[in-house]
């Protein structure tokens, strides 16, 4: 038996559900909502202009082409992306305040992805910090900094659950986990968004992509995705709830093709799922050029097709392709689109430019060169950084680097401006950025420090610098290397198919390591890295992802102890590649491998039946463990999980459970701990994860201090949705985890009457 939570119930992990999936829904759900009171003003051009989104990119006033003025009064487009400058932002403001007939005013778009100027670790960085108010901060300081130059509009945040680190854009995501992206999402919409959208320093944000985006097949940008309905209400859909419950002004619909059906044209998951069940009012934009693009997916035939299946899926506004543009007045014509229709999404949009209060003050009043790069704002971007850095390795505690020891530096990305950037940093500029060499520069005197890039960069394979970088690091006490990915190597539309160190970095470490000191190494990269072929060479292994403007800072604190690690992994991360997909919330299969009954294919004996060697969920050659779990970081301190409690050994469905634990600081140094919540359903009439992430405090621990933390746990954390798609919380056992990571930690359990 099941519990079945009703209709329009709200609540933390759950979706108001109105009906199972399969029902059909004639009225659609976006044409419920209340007009703009301007929107009956307007003629059919006008408003059709109003879902036009151009690319708008002049450098000045002066090489604003004619057709974009022509267009603005005209009334043919409704907002801009790419506008770089503010006095172009404000004379296109002033053509279309004062030269076109319905003088609505445009809204300016652009992608601030992680950082306008002043630049933060790329989402996934950020996510390792499992720190939602350094998240909004930075999300915040990148409003600050882009809205001082005209842009109210951003396409971020990505929420796209990723589970594959092939793919590219795994770099803007938050990770595998949906309670994580779902906390950080929150925060990320608040940063953006601040307290009103009236407020000229806050922009609107995009939850982006709308739907299952990250699943993309082999981790192949833009590929197919097949994602069981369950599963897209268990994994996928959290975040947009938890973006939707925040108020995100926008969502973007993504170039994928979901079960057969792309992602822009795609009537089910814009109108049932984001209208109906998440009850979402906001403006749905598409992808650039992703509704011209149902045409290639083979979904539409030509342009008035794919404007026709755009509109009436619920698409609102379309970015850069034209097909609206072409094609809506005709469909129009022959009541295909209703008129009805077309208000409802115009309504939509001007009711953001309303509250981004754009009618009252169409112009960018911005001060950029007070606003970009403040101290404030690189100190934001210092601590997200410091924050996001990972400590996985620490054999006989080769870090913090020993006051007074030398130190060399090697590796093509310890001294790289532009890559510590990361991906999706359209405003950034390199000489802004201090890197791990500028930074080492400013603790060590010269004769400490020896420096040698020994790669030209971290795709080289061109070894002839080797000889010298061996010579530099001979010189010094500690080894610390650092490489990794450039930024090119993550991002949009560029996922690798192999995810090792790329170049000759493997055979530089091997060299390193032969010259006997201690060897740390440093990964600057967009995703976790398959290291399982030279992690035995690494003494002490750090997670940098790219991070951004104050990287170096960061990193160097870390090094010298002069700040202690408090990341923590937002994503498994595997050895080899041949692992992916591989994440921690998989089902259980029916036979699980674990240490006991796994065989390596070396031991095999010679001749062995194909049965003797353990018929279990595994690769014979890697075995079944990840190079780390998800929630996984070191400290340079020492943290004792003890005491485990839970306050009820049964609860009925209402209630709520308090489990508890003591957390000790047994180090000598401070410590940070990311204590996480797990559950499991151990026994439910769909297959539940291994563990599920449920909460997480962070906890400040003096050296022997000792601090107990307390979770609640009630029927919004247990339930899920079934196969009929009904969030229901299942009677029974629970299995509970107090842990630092997914798979250590204490257990519990409790049961559910
Ligand atoms: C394509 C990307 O998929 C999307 O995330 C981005 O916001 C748009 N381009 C606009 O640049």
């Amino acid at each position: 038996m099941s519990i079945a939570i009703h209709k329009h119930c709200r609540i933390k992990g759950g979706f108001a559900i109105f009906m199972a999936a399969a029902v059909i829904f004639p009225l659609l759900a976006s044409a419920q909502q209340a007009l703009d009171p301007l929107v009956q003003s307007l003629t059919p051009r006008q408003k059709i202009g109003q879902l036009q989104q151009m690319n708008g990119e002049a450098k000045s006033v002066a090489e604003i082409p004619e057709a974009i003025k022509s267009a603005i009064r005209e009334g043919r487009v409704g907002s801009f992306l790419n506008v770089l400058n503010p006095d172009v932002v404000n004379e296109m403001q002033r053509i279309a305040m004062t030269e076109s007939e319905a003088k609505i005013p445009l809204l300016f778009a652009r992608d601030v992805i992680h950082g306008y100027r002043t630049i933060m670790p790329t989402p996934l960085g950020q996510a390792a910090t499992w720190n939602p108010e350094l998240v909004e901060k930075g999300a915040r300081v990148a409003a600050i900094e882009a809205s001082s130059m005209g842009i109210r509009w951003t396409f971020a945040p990505m929420i796209d659950i990723s589970r594959d680190s092939r793919w590219g854009r795994i770099t803007e995501s938050f990770g595998e986990d949906p309670h994580l992206t779902s906390v950080l999402t929150t925060a990320s919409v608040r940063g953006y968004q601040g307290d009103s959208l009236a407020n000229p320093t806050s922009i609107a944000a995009t939850a982006k992509h709308f739907l299952g985006y990250g699943a993309a097949e082999g981790g192949r940008d833009y590929n197919v995705t097949y994602i069981p309905e369950p599963l897209l209400h268990n994994i996928y859909l959290p975040p947009f709830k938890a973006a939707v419950d925040a108020r995100v002004a926008s969502v973007m619909t993504a170039f994928n093709d979901l079960n057969g059906v792309p992602a822009s044209g795609n009537v089910y998951i814009m109108d049932k799922l984001l209208r109906g069940e998440l009850g979402f009012g906001g403006v749905i934009v598409s992808d650039w050029d992703s509704v011209l693009e149902l045409i290639p997916h083979g979904f539409a035939e030509d342009k008035k097709q794919a404007a026709l299946l755009a509109a009436k899926a619920g698409l609102d506004m379309e970015m850069v392709s034209t097909t609206f543009q072409e094609n809506l007045a005709s469909l129009l014509d022959s009541g295909r689109v209703s008129e009805a229709e077309l208000d409802a999404k115009v309504s939509r949009i001007l009711d953001l430019k309303r509250k981004l209060g754009l009618f009252e003050q169409p112009y960018s009043k911005g001060d950029p060169i007070k606003a970009i790069l403040t101290p404030e704002h690189k100190s934001v971007s210092e601590q997200a950084a410091l924050e996001s850095l990972v400590l996985l390795k620490n054999e006989k505690s080769v870090l913090p680097i020993a006051k007074g020891a030398s130190i060399a530096l090697i590796g093509p990305l310890a001294h790289a401006a532009h890559d510590q950037l990361g991906s999706w940093v359209l405003d950034a500029q390199k000489q802004d950025s201090v890197t791990v060499l500028d930074a080492f520069q400013q603790v060590l005197p010269n004769e400490k420090l020896f420096y040698a890039q020994a790669l030209y960069s971290s795709r080289s394979r061109d070894n002839q610098d080797f000889a010298q970088a061996v010579e530099q690091a001979k010189k010094a006490d500690v080894i610390v290397y650092v490489g990794g990915e450039e930024a090119v190597l993550s991002g949009e539309a560029h996922s690798r198919a192999d995810t090792r160190l790329p170049g000759a970095q493997e055979q530089l470490i091997r060299e390193l390591k032969k010259i006997g000191k201690p060897l740390v190494v440093v990964i600057l990269a967009g995703r976790p890295l398959a290291l399982n072929d030279v992690f035995d060479q690494m003494d002490a292994l750090v997670m940098a992802w790219h991070p951004g403007t104050m990287g170096g800072p960061a990193i160097v604190r870390l090094l010298t102890g002069a700040a202690e690690p408090v990341g923590r992994l937002p994503v498994t991360w595997p050895k080899i590649t041949g692992q992916i997909p591989i994440y921690y919330n998989h089902p259980s299969s029916g036979r699980p491998a674990n240490a006991s009954n796994f065989t390596q294919m070396d031991e095999f004996p010679l001749e062995a039946f194909q049965h003797s060697t353990g018929h279990k969920n595994h690769y014979i050659d890697i075995g079944f463990e990840p190079q780390f779990p998800f929630g996984y970081g070191l400290s340079y301190s020492s943290v004792k999980y003890s005491g485990l409690k839970l306050n009820k050994t049964t609860i009925a469905a209402g209630e709520t459970i308090q489990v508890s634990a003591k957390i000790q600081n047994a180090g000598k140094r401070p410590v940070t701990e990311t204590v996480q919540l797990y559950i499991r359903d151990p026994v439910a009439s769909s297959v539940r994860p291994v563990r599920e992430l449920k909460d997480f405090q962070r906890v400040v621990l003096k050296p022997g201090q000792t601090h107990t933390v307390e979770f609640r746990l009630d029927k919004e954390d247990l339930a899920f949705f079934n196969q009929r798609l009904e969030w229901v919380l299942e009677p029974g056992k629970f299995e509970v985890w107090i842990a630092p990571n997914a798979v250590e930690g204490l257990q519990g359990e409790f049961s559910v009457r």
